[in-house]
């Protein structure tokens, strides 16, 4: 339903159904922006709930690497322009391109603490860094250069519906699922979650990833 709110308010806003005048056109950009809020939460409720019931099924296939950091990139890119802040990826060589896991949900932790970082950075610079840890694992990194986080605060940012309590919270709409999603889903993957942060210092969020690589693989 949620689609189909959003798919019919946009052909209304591109005049689809009649003439819209300037001021509709602002206050359907209003309900689409809403609608998209909605759609958001609901996803983010669903994933709690399920990983909470322990209902949870990970794919493993062979992906591109590159192609899925780009594709997160490019959409990220627009909210820190939005920002006016920088938006770095890079993809250190000892990565290989083709890895194994499920791309979607390795998509949405990176998504997910990208658009943390964006959210909580005034100025400066937000970075992607994806890299091989050791012979094991791999790594996605995201490091801002936003308010940091207390010490105190890392201890429950990752549980769900808690945000780390500062002024600025109410304008920074969300429930604080995110983190918590991020968390489960990483355990699921068999990694962890590590935070590296302090008040005024901005803050690294390192997923630390069992390395599966295509292995018997078929000449064709
Ligand atoms: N990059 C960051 N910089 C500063 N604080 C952060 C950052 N990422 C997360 N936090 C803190 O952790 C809390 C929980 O994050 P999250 O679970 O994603 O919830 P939400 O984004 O809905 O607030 C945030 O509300 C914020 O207080
Ligand atoms: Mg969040």
């Amino acid at each position: 339903p949620l689609g189909s709110i959003l798919g019919y308010t946009e052909l209304f806003k591109e005049g689809v159904y009649g003439p819209v005048t300037p001021q509709q056109v602002e206050i359907i950009k209003k309900v689409i922006d809403s609608a998209y809020y909605l759609t958001n939460l609901v996803d983010e409720l669903l994933d709690q709930a399920q990983m909470e019931a322990g209902r949870i099924n990970l794919a493993t296939i062979s992906f591109n690497l590159p192609k899925m950091i780009s594709r997160v990139y490019d959409k990220m890119a627009i909210l820190a322009q939005q920002k006016n802040l920088t938006l770095l990826s890079e993809i250190d060589a000892n990565m290989p391109d083709t890895i194994i896991g499920d791309e979607k949900r390795l998509q949405q932790i990176l998504v997910n603490l990208v658009n943390n970082a964006i959210k909580f950075t005034t100025s400066g610079t937000v970075k992607i860094f994806v890299y091989r840890a050791d012979e094991a694992r791999w790594a996605m990194q995201v490091s801002d250069t936003g308010p940091g986080i207390s010490a105190e605060a890392q201890t429950y940012i990752f549980d769900s519906f808690r945000q780390a309590e500062n002024v600025t919270t109410r304008e920074h709409a969300g429930f604080g699922l995110g983190l918590s999603i991020v968390k489960q889903l990483t355990a699921h993957m068999g990694g962890e979650v590590i935070v590296d942060s302090a008040l005024r210092k901005g803050s690294v969020f390192t997923v630390l990833l069992p390395l599966t690589l295509q292995k018997d693989v078929k000449d064709e």
